[in-house]
């Protein structure tokens, strides 16, 4: 397994590209599957969990393959509604298929995928929705197998705005017979961004960013070229970088607006940021204020994607402050190791209490899920030392090598490969 090695206590400083998002690039990727030709994406960040999403669409008899900067997938040799079992461990996400496949083959067969290790997550709501739209759905073991003659518009209430639950309805009433609303919807950037790549190929699809959908279904869908919207978390992570090393850091090709509530609490925090069209500058040369309370909560609130990194920030701030997190229910794991590295947080169900410390001091961490291993990087790059970070295979999922994207700003962090793996790539 990779390691990450810093050599903390260095200033961030410079410029970064910021990549594709991933949770666009993976309900759009599972969405080609509902037309018939060559869709040519552009902007898809290389990871693990893209590779895996890619691999899934082959096993479905697609065509999904790497052309320069673009993603090509063919999807009119698609032959098979099975999502297979092993992929689909590997990256729940898989559930998005759900739609497309309904949607193409009136027929899904899947398996439940799972909590992991910030929550149960559950997909009462996806099924829930995919009922309303006519489809049957039998649930055996761990097998889901869905079966809908012709799918017709419905009126779908959600009972919290889940992403995932909103995407998948949203992508099986696009071919559907008659109109969809979905209210309560998820009113992430993602989303919209879906809606964007739908209605791109000839769907019909508004209200994408609000809080009620409007879907009317068409016949067909014709293939298209997109470009991915940039990922919003990844730049979150590398402005809280930036403030947490008090640091000076430009970021290109970014969206400002999906992060307006990120760069109020950081300005909260004495942190100074400039918008300029798709570029943003930060910068945080004092130690940073303590914030009395920020909660997690869906779009446009605070990102519970953001909520670990940010906490690095809190750690190393001049006073007490109080994070909550209402989305998911196992997502203070980074916490344990925090405290190793010297911050002093204590947990109360689904509120940390945080008084910030003057440094962290670099330790042996262990990455447990992708935004807590983020996080760690952070803790690391700011404290005094040297941290190692194992498990780097959870961020590797939703960072396009971590390693390049800090180095660029004049992090010393290193990607140490066990010498088996590096002799396995090398034959
Ligand atoms: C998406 O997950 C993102 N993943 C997550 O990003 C993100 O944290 C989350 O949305 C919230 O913004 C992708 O887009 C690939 P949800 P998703 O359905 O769709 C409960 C990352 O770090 N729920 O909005 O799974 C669920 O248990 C990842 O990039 C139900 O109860 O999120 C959770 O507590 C992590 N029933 C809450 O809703 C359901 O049917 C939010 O889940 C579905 C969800």
């Amino acid at each position: 397994m990779d390691k990450l090695v810093i050599e903390g206590g260095r200033t961030l400083s410079g410029s970064v590209r910021i990549h594709g998002a991933k949770n666009a690039a993976l309900p759009i990727l599972a969405a080609c599957i509902l037309t018939d030709g060559e869709v040519h994406l552009h902007n898809v960040p290389r990871l693990l969990d893209i590779e895996v999403m890619m691999s899934i669409l082959n096993r479905l008899g697609c065509q999904a393959r790497h052309e320069q900067e673009m993603i090509i997938v063919d999807t009119s040799s698609a032959n098979s509604f099975h999502v297979p079992e092993d992929l689909m461990k590997q990256m729940r996400s898989s559930i998005f298929l759900m739609g497309p496949l309904l949607g193409r083959f009136g027929e899904v067969s899947i398996y439940q995928p799972g909590g992991c290790a910030i929550g149960e997550r559950k997909i009462d709501l996806h099924l829930q929705g995919l009922r309303a739209l006519g489809a049957v759905i039998e649930e055996k073991d761990q097998q889901i197998l869905c079966k809908a003659s012709k799918l017709v518009g419905a009126d779908i209430h959600l009972d919290f705005p889940s992403v995932g639950a909103t995407e998948n309805i949203m992508m099986a009433a696009t071919l559907a017979e008659g109109t969809t609303t979905i209210t309560n919807a998820a009113r992430e950037p993602e989303i919209q961004d879906l809606q964007n790549f739908l209605n791109q190929m000839g769907g019909s699809i508004i209200g994408a960013g609000t809080d009620t959908i409007t879907i009317q279904g068409v016949k067909k869908l014709i293939p298209c070229t997109y470009e991915i919207i940039p990922d919003r978390i990844e730049a979150g992570t590398v402005m809280i970088a930036a403030a947490a090393t008090r640091g000076n850091v430009t970021l290109t090709h970014c969206n400002p607006a999906h992060l307006t509530s990120l760069i109020h609490v950081l300005k909260r925090a004495g942190v100074q940021i400039g918008v300029c069209n798709d570029i943003m500058t930060v910068s945080c040369m004092s130690r940073p204020r303590a914030v009395e309370r920020i909660v997690t909560s869906p779009y446009p609130s605070f990102p519970t994607d953001l909520q670990s990194q940010f906490m690095i920030l809190l750690a190393l701030s001049d006073g007490f402050s109080v994070m909550k997190e209402t989305v998911f229910e196992g997502r203070f794991k980074h916490v344990n190791e925090l405290t190793v590295m010297g911050a002093d947080i204590s947990i109360d169900l689904n509120c940390a209490f945080i008084r910030g410390v003057q440094r962290l001091y670099g330790a042996t961490v262990e990455a447990t899920d992708l935004r807590a291993g983020a996080a760690l990087v952070i803790a690391g790059l700011a404290a005094q030392g040297k941290t190692i970070i194992e498990q780097v295979h959870h961020i590797d999922r939703g960072y396009d090598q971590i390693e390049v994207l800090f180095q660029k700003l004049g992090a010393d962090i290193q990607r140490h490969t066990p010498v088996h793996k590096q002799l396995d790539l090398a034959n």
